[in-house]
């Protein structure tokens, strides 16, 4: 089977969260099964691309509106990531250093998949499925099927995997001629609550929707930021499978990140060396349990009440135990939790920012893992984390809820609350800091989540099964 995934990340080309490692890993295990896969993303500016060698595969030229633009399609050359990487650059649009951030957002990714349909229609055979994530590729089952330009394409089926409904890509009807002269009698594809909405547009037109997590899944029908309708009516078609981690690339026993490598056998003793380091790093005390955070600081995330969290928790434990924070996002937050590196040294740091090779050495050298988010479709984090022996604390709610169990229940290794609150958050770091006492407990949850199988060999006989139901 062909799949060929269109994304805006891709592990280790281009990475701002959860969508990059899905999109590197998940080919990847898909052609070590036997099938071939391949994905094709925008052309950044990124390290990546300068430091491999390419071969031009296509150059084509569309329009967006009124716009005439070229684009060109270029292939790694040695296949080192396990499947066949394509890029399209377009001249000034897609060519920068951020993925996503940028007042013209709307015309790089709608451009974007415009030359995507253009390039793959120009193809002489036809792949099986075209799978698309999220919103900045979800226009594209629609031009498949309704832009006259494309329907060469028109009878390969589509899946579409939501990572997270919050965003949709919303653009308003003025902004219509962007898309190719498409057929006007479907215009409700494209309409949700009066704007072009191309997440929404991609629920009703894939013949598949896929999302991350099943709780996530059945949340979506109560809770999708506008589109809870729209999942209730679709729900035939739409189902829930939980993102697996690349264990080749977060394995301690061979992180290149990390200078001291364990196993489960011998975690404690690799964890300490690895927490040792770090506290030596962020001036901490090596002797209080360490609670850390990654990600981006948003409000998805909880991280506006993060702060006042920590402070609370520093109080009440007085000074038992330590926090680290790695992340960016809100400016307010950023700066409250700088601020606070003076204010509880010791205790207390932040780094601000996006740094690969240093979340893995926390991963390493955490104890516990904070992931207080309101919404979190899968969330990877609490799985490296539990691959690194560090227990997760986390709030009820999507993917979280289908991988952690509460320290409580028969079996549990992490802990998990109810409510995106302060007081819950500061009773969760108590019930941390007094199981850390208890070492031999700490060991056995350590081990029991280190072994829990998050593979991606499992999951993508999932992706298969959808495939299959559609072919
Ligand atoms: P989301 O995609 O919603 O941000 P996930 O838990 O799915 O959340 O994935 C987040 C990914 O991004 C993980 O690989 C995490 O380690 C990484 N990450 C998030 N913030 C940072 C940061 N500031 N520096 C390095 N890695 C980060
Ligand atoms: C999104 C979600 C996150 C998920 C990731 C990968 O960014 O917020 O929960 O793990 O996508 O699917």
């Amino acid at each position: 089977m062909e799949i060929i995934h269109v994304s805006a990340e891709c592990y280790p080309v281009a990475k701002a969260g959860g969508l990059g490692d899905v999109v590197g890993a998940l080919p990847k295990y898909q052609c070590k099964a036997g099938d071939i896969a391949k994905v094709v993303m925008p052309m950044y500016r990124t390290k990546y691309l300068y430091e491999n060698e390419w071969d031009v595969d296509f150059k084509g030229s569309a329009n967006l509106g009124n716009w005439f633009f070229e684009f060109t399609v270029i292939k790694e050359r040695i296949n080192q990531l396990g499947f066949d990487l394509y890029m399209i650059d377009i001249n000034g649009l897609l060519d920068r250093q951020k993925i996503y951030g940028y007042a013209d957002d709307t015309e790089r990714f709608t451009a974007f998949q415009i030359a995507v349909v253009k390039w793959m229609s120009s193809w002489e055979h036809r792949p099986d499925i075209i799978h698309c994530h999220d919103h900045h590729t979800a226009l594209i089952p629609f031009m498949m099927q309704y832009c006259y330009e494309y329907q060469l394409l028109a009878s390969i089926p589509t899946v579409v995997t939501i990572h997270n409904a919050q965003y949709q890509g919303w653009m308003g009807w003025d902004k219509v001629n962007y898309i190719p002269s498409w057929d006007l009698w479907k215009r409700g594809m494209l309409d949700w609550s009066g704007n072009i909405n191309p997440l929404a547009c991609g629920i009703k037109c894939a013949s598949r929707v896929t999302t991350v997590s099943s709780s996530y899944m059945e949340e979506l029908r109560v809770s999708a930021n506008g589109l809870e309708q729209l999942f209730e009516f679709e729900k035939g078609k739409c189902v829930g499978i939980l993102n697996g981690i690349d264990i080749e690339v977060w394995d301690p026993s061979k992180d290149p990140y990390l200078e001291h490598h364990y196993t489960v056998k011998t975690v404690t003793k690799g964890k300490a060396k690895n927490k040792q380091a770090l506290c030596e790093q962020f001036g901490l005390d090596l002797t209080k349990p360490l609670f850390v955070f990654i990600g981006r600081l948003v409000g998805e995330k909880a991280a506006d009440i993060l702060p006042d969290a920590i402070k609370m928790a520093i109080h009440a434990s007085q000074g038992n135990a330590s926090f680290l924070i790695l992340g960016s996002g809100d400016t307010r937050v950023e700066s409250t939790f700088q601020k606070m590196v003076g204010e509880y040294q010791g205790v207390f740091n932040a780094v601000i920012g996006f740094h690969e090779k240093l979340s893995h050495k926390i991963y390493a050298g955490a104890d516990f893992l904070l992931m207080p988010s309101r919404v979190e479709p899968c969330g990877l984090n609490q799985m490296y984390a539990m691959r690194y022996g560090t227990v997760p604390v986390v709030r009820s709610t999507g993917g979280l809820k289908d991988t952690v169990l509460d320290m409580g229940d028969l079996g549990g290794f992490g802990i998990r609350f109810d409510q995106a609150t302060i007081h819950d958050i500061n009773y969760s770091i108590e019930r941390g800091v007094a199981v850390y006492q208890d070492k031999k407990h700490m060991e056995w949850m350590r081990k029991k989540m280190m072994l829990i199988e998050h593979s991606w060999e499992g999951t993508v006989n999932q992706y298969k099964d959808v495939y299959l139901s559609i072919k």
